[in-house]
């Protein structure tokens, strides 16, 4: 309670700093900070890539509430054990297409958090909106017209949300106002989805000369750009230069 509180005084207090930097986009807004007060509070190993895996991350990582980086996009995949339980999957792609023909790949770490900082979109100021989306290769059919955290969608089950409605499934968080947990079966993932335990991002498209050298896994960077497929050497997952991978 105390950490939560202590932690929003200071977020208010970034915001001050920002707005006196004349940033636009920090004005008080009272759903959004009712909807990051509301999320539970930090865990014991605080903050860090792997931390609160399942909420919306961009939430927070914005110019609104300050938390850096900033994230252009993010979120958690999972896996469902046969009693029902969620894990954190390790080491998957997510591939994100915009409609300007980019696309972009991250890796999902151990909590199987991912995320795209708004650095990491080279040369271009923000995603050409819609999104389409896949994970480890199983598309999301609906498409992404603004929002940045897939949480905000694929909202986990809690004790308020199945207090407000019975038909949330427990499990997944799956109702009429969720589209649940994305849950992914890594059985049956080929290699190309596999990636290394670094969240690690090929940028591509527009002027993005995609990365030299990043991962063991291959990332075909493509679009308006033209640059060619990054096809990596063997096993590491160190970042090569070009891929702004989110962190160490
Ligand atoms: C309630 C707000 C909040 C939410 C939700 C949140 N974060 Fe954070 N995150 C923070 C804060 C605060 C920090 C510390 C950095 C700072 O103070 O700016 C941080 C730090 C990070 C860092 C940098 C860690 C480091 O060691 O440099 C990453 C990466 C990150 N978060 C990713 C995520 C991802 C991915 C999600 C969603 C699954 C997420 N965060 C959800 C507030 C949040
Ligand atoms: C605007 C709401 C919304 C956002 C944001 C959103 N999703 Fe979805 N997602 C849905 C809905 C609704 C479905 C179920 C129908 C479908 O496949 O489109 C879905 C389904 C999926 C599926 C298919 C699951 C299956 O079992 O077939 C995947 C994978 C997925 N989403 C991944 C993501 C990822 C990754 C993100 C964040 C980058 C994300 N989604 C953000 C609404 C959203």
């Amino acid at each position: 309670m105390l950490n939560l509180m202590q932690s929003s005084s200071l977020r208010i207090g970034f915001c001050v700093a920002a707005a006196a930097a004349a940033l636009a986009g920090c004005r008080y807004d009272p759903v959004q900070a009712e909807k990051i007060r509301a999320l539970p509070p930090e865990d014991a190993q605080g903050t860090r890539p792997e931390h609160r895996a399942g909420q919306p991350c961009v939430d927070c990582h914005s110019t609104y509430e300050g938390a850096e980086p900033k994230l252009a996009i993010a979120g958690t995949i999972f896996s469902q054990t046969a009693k029902g339980y969620l894990n954190g999957v390790n080491g998957v792609f997510v591939t994100i297409h915009d409609s300007a023909g980019a696309t972009y790949k991250a890796c999902t770490n151990t909590t199987g958090n991912f995320y795209i900082t708004t650095a990491d979109l080279q040369g271009i100021d923000d995603f050409a909106f819609p999104l389409t989306v896949s994970v480890a290769g199983v598309k999301m059919n609906s498409l992404i017209g603004r929002e940045r955290s897939c949480a905000g969608c694929h909202k986990l089950a809690s004790v308020d949300r199945i207090d407000r409605d019975p038909g949330v499934d427990p499990a997944t968080g799956q109702a009429r106002d969720s589209a649940g947990a994305i849950v992914i079966d890594p059985t049956y993932l080929s290699a190309l989805e596999r990636c290394g335990p670094t969240s690690i991002v090929a940028p591509s498209g527009a002027g993005g000369a995609g990365g030299a050298g990043g991962m063991s896994a291959t990332t075909t960077a493509t679009g308006t750009g033209g640059a060619a497929p990054v096809a990596a050497g063997a096993g590491g997952n160190a970042a090569g230069s070009g891929t702004a991978g989110g962190n160490l």
